[in-house]
């Protein structure tokens, strides 16, 4: 399936559209190059899960976890990972990626998963990928 987005806050719109198709274990691959939208796609897809929370991008923190208290959802966490100044995955084991990966009550989503692919092997995954478009602020984003 592929989108064209015009802006930001379109890509953030597809996101919040995105949450409601998501269910608990998900875990999301956003890949493309940097200023592609990864961060945008997925501050609509908290949005679309009821999180109020600023998102930030967690490039010095690799992992930011937020908790979701809606009763009517069994999704209860949300985790947004952001391997680019990942040296070794490693250190992702040890602030503990792999409490998360996966589990019934979680979606993880992650920018630059292709540096993490050893643990995400035998997972299975949905694969996000965006990409800068002909004009300046289009984004073509592909789920596979
Ligand atoms: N259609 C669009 N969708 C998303 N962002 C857009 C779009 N058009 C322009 N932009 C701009 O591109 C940038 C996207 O930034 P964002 O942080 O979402 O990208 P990213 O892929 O997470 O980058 P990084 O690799 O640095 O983490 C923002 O400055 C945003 O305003
Ligand atoms: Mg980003």
């Amino acid at each position: 399936m592929i989108t064209i987005t015009k802006s930001q806050s379109e890509t953030e719109l597809f996101g919040k559209k995105l949450s409601a198709k998501l269910k608990g274990g998900d875990i999301l691959l956003l890949s493309g190059d940097l200023g592609a939208g990864k961060t945008s796609l997925v501050k609509g897809i908290a949005a679309g899960l009821g999180i109020k929370n600023e998102i930030t991008s967690p490039t010095f923190t690799l992992m930011n976890l937020y908790e979701i208290r809606n009763p009517k959802s069994k999704i209860r966490k949300f985790v947004h990972i952001d391997t680019y100044r990942l040296k070794d995955e490693k250190e992702l084991i040890e602030i503990g990626v792999e409490d998360y990966l996966g589990q019934p009550d979680t979606i993880c989503t992650i920018e630059w998963p292709e540096k993490i692919e050893n643990l995400l092997t035998g997972k299975k995954v949905i694969a996000i990928n965006l990409e800068h478009d002909e004009k300046p602020h289009q984004r073509k984003i592909s789920i596979s």
